[in-house]
């Protein structure tokens, strides 16, 4: 799909011809000196149009427009919000369209605010959007070009780009995340990873390491392995780096860290037959990371960037790991797994701790982690933890301008008493309460070096129901905060008085680590 960004006003944008013309009318609505203005006029003077967001009114051939069908839609107040239901509602129709093959959108009457034309762009690419990689007769995306028309005053032309390559992102996320589990298998999705560096285009800002399950063996991340023990699928660790040029090579990076879960059964602790399919999605994590370097090579922003995914099937099997059983993570510390299926964490832990190595401004971890989150923030908003103020707020603030919402929850020490083991140094499981939280806490006590975040994107990475699907999310929301934070976080001295930050891996352990490591 190809986008074009214009300047001009209502009157011009009635005169190009294409396909639909779709033209988002705000409250209150304030009509230029044209045609199609006093047609909106006429319209919400009779009832027949209003300015609710996403309220449609369509029109054949309309004198007052060269375009075949012009759709007016209700933007109302023209919040991120609402610009994104006027585009959804206005263009739900395109996607099973054979007609629609190049689509105008005038923003024209709406104030000229931050985020619009992104908020528009994204939000009719997410509705085109069809799946039809494992398909034997695929439906091809027949709307070809988009022209986002504007008014012009304010310079939106970088705000434009991102949005291009957020939507390249966003796409390339769903692609993978929507693939069934035995066409995106641990190496498929080094595949793609590769793929990314090795495009000519990308070839000299993009480096990928793959490590199999000899070199993640030597590393010592036993609790990775672990969970990859009941599957013959083969393994793999990513190591995916971007830097923008070389100024930034020696800074330090931010680092994201995707679950890479290609099927979570949930092992031993089998999960339950319905809807079971949906936990092919359980990768969708290291697809927003793949998303997000898909992202950054259609950008090129001159920041430096490290992607890691650690990525398995989660089976049951005659190897598999058992539910009482201690294993001993990269870190020292040893952990009684005492559900199988609490394996995101059991992967991500050891990343964290390789993640230390980059010696990084921060790290950001993205995990379809757990059912508990689904139940607390629903699929609006990802569940959001971390051990910085500075870097949740700006987390926070990057979601809001991507409009790809998140919501911070609490990581109180009082809550790891929930983990304790009578075997190990942590139990991989709490009891039912405050799940989300439980699991983020887990992980906090791998992330003690440096300024760490987690999304758990349970609830929001993919739809269930008859538009079941990968979201891309949270793509966006990853792709602001990278772009925004430029300058060095703070981790205060506060933010680092906890448990977790206080307990010592075992000695002995930490030998094993440096001579593999
Ligand atoms: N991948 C699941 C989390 C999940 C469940 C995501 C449902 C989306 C929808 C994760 O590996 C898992 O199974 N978590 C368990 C944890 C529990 C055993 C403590 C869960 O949430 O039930
Ligand atoms: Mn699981
Ligand atoms: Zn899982």
């Amino acid at each position: 799909m190809n986008f074009e960004l214009l300047s001009m006003d209502l009157a011009a944008a009635a005169q190009l011809p294409c396909d639909t013309l779709v033209v988002l009318v705000p409250t209150p609505f304030k009509p230029q000196a044209d045609e199609v203005s006093v047609l909106i006029q006429d319209a919400l003077d009779a009832g027949d149009l209003e300015t609710k967001p996403g309220k449609i009114l369509s029109l054949y051939r309309p004198l007052q427009a060269q375009a075949d069908r012009l759709i007016l839609v209700g933007a109302g107040t023209a919040s991120l919000a609402h610009i994104r239901t006027a585009i959804t509602s206005a263009c739900s129709g395109v996607k099973g369209s054979s007609k629609v093959k190049n689509l105008v959108i005038s923003l024209a009457l709406l104030p000229e605010t931050q985020g619009a034309v992104s908020a528009a762009m994204n939000a009719v690419a997410d509705v085109s959007y069809a799946y039809t990689t494992t398909k034997s007769k695929p439906e091809p995306r027949l709307l070809r070009q988009v022209v986002v028309a504007v008014k012009g005053g304010k310079d939106v032309a970088g705000e434009f780009k991102q949005a291009q390559a957020c939507i390249a992102g966003v796409e390339f996320a769903k692609e993978w995340a929507n693939r069934p589990a035995n066409h995106s298998t641990p190496t498929h999705l080094a595949q793609a990873a590769e793929g990314l560096a090795n495009s000519s285009k990308n070839a000299s800002k993009i480096t990928c390491e793959v490590l199999g399950p000899k070199e993640v063996a030597k590393l010592g991340m036993g609790s990775f392995m672990a969970v990859a023990q009941g599957t013959q699928e083969p393994l793999r660790f990513i190591v995916l780096e971007y830097i923008g040029s070389s100024s930034v090579k020696s800074s330090a990076p931010n680092v994201l860290v995707g679950k890479g879960i290609t099927f979570d059964t949930g092992g031993i602790s089998l999960k339950p037959a319905s809807e079971m399919d949906e936990m092919k999605f359980d990768m969708s994590g290291a697809a927003s990371v793949l998303g997000v370097f898909k992202a950054l090579s259609v950008l090129k922003p001159n920041i430096r960037v490290v992607g890691l995914i650690p990525t398995c099937e989660n089976m049951p099997g005659g190897r598999a790991l058992k539910p009482g059983d201690v294993i001993t993570s990269m870190s020292g510390q040893t952990i009684e797994v005492l559900n199988t299926d609490a394996e995101g964490r059991l992967i991500l832990c050891d990343a964290l701790t390789y993640a230390e190595r980059f010696k990084p401004r921060a790290v950001v971890d993205i995990a379809t982690l757990t059912g508990a989150c689904v139940i607390s923030l629903g699929n609006l908003r990802s569940g959001l933890f971390s051990n910085s103020e500075d870097l949740a707020r700006q987390i926070t603030a990057a979601g809001d301008a991507a409009q790809d919402l998140c919501w911070r929850l609490p990581l109180d020490d009082d809550y790891a008493e929930a983990l304790k083991s009578n075997f190990a140094d942590v139990a991989n499981v709490g009891g039912r309460a405050g799940g989300a939280i439980t699991a983020a806490k887990f992980l906090h006590r791998f992330a003690t070096k440096y300024p760490w975040a987690h999304l758990d994107i349970a609830g929001t990475a993919w739809k269930s129901g008859a538009n079941k699907g990968a979201t891309g999310r949270p793509v966006p929301l990853l792709l602001e905060f990278l772009l925004r934070n430029q300058t060095a976080l703070t981790f205060t001295a506060s933010d680092k008085t906890t448990e977790a930050a206080k307990a010592k891996p075992k000695p002995s352990a930490k030998s094993t680590r440096k001579t593999a490591g």
